[in-house]
């Protein structure tokens, strides 16, 4: 179900927001979710565009993406854990897509921990292909290093 979505740019008001999102998501798979100075570094960087998904009010999820000439990067996506399965990330996902199109990318690339089979089956289900793997590439607490998958997007 997507009706209900509503999708904003990600301002320096909901920079707390986004992190609270940011931790639910990151922190049960190990990894130390952003601060709200993470955040605000990152949207001030060149090329960075960020959104905040609601429904009926709530934080449902927000995702950070980086454009550089004709190459675009997601850098995060991350959904409340009472909101999955319901098309959030499909919509914040299709979002970046457009808005990194439209700031002119022909390929979108992200990572994504080869532990990670929601993700997985998500970018899959988009169209995205392996490209990479690199080797111990994430913490996981105090279990062991997982590989991450480097992913590619084709606009072409
Ligand atoms: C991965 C994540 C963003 C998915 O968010 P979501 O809003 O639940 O995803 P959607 O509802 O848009 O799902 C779209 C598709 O992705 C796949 N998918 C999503 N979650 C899945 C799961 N737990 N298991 C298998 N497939 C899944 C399915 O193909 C799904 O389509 P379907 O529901 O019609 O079968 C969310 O689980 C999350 O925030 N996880 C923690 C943070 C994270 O892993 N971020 C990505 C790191 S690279």
């Amino acid at each position: 179900m997507t009706a209900g979505f509503v999708l904003n740019p990600l301002r320096a008001v909901d920079l707390d927001r986004a992190s609270r999102l940011h931790r639910e998501a990151f922190e049960p798979l190990g990894e130390p979710g952003w601060t709200r100075q993470d955040i605000a570094g990152l949207l001030a960087s060149p090329g960075v565009a960020g959104f905040l998904l609601m429904a009926d009010n709530l934080d449902v999820g927000m995702a950070i993406c980086r454009t550089a000439a004709d190459e675009a990067e997601l850098l995060t996506v991350a959904v409340g854990r009472a909101h999955r399965r319901r098309g959030a990330a499909r919509r914040l996902l299709g979002a970046v897509i457009d808005r990194v199109r439209g700031d002119g990318a022909r390929t979108l690339f992200l990572e994504v921990g080869a532990d990670n089979p929601a993700a997985l089956t998500l970018y899959n289900s988009l169209g995205f292909e392996t490209v990479g793997r690199r080797t111990a590439y994430y913490r996981r607490g105090d279990g062991p290093p997982a590989d991450a998958f480097v992913m590619r997007l084709d606009f072409s």
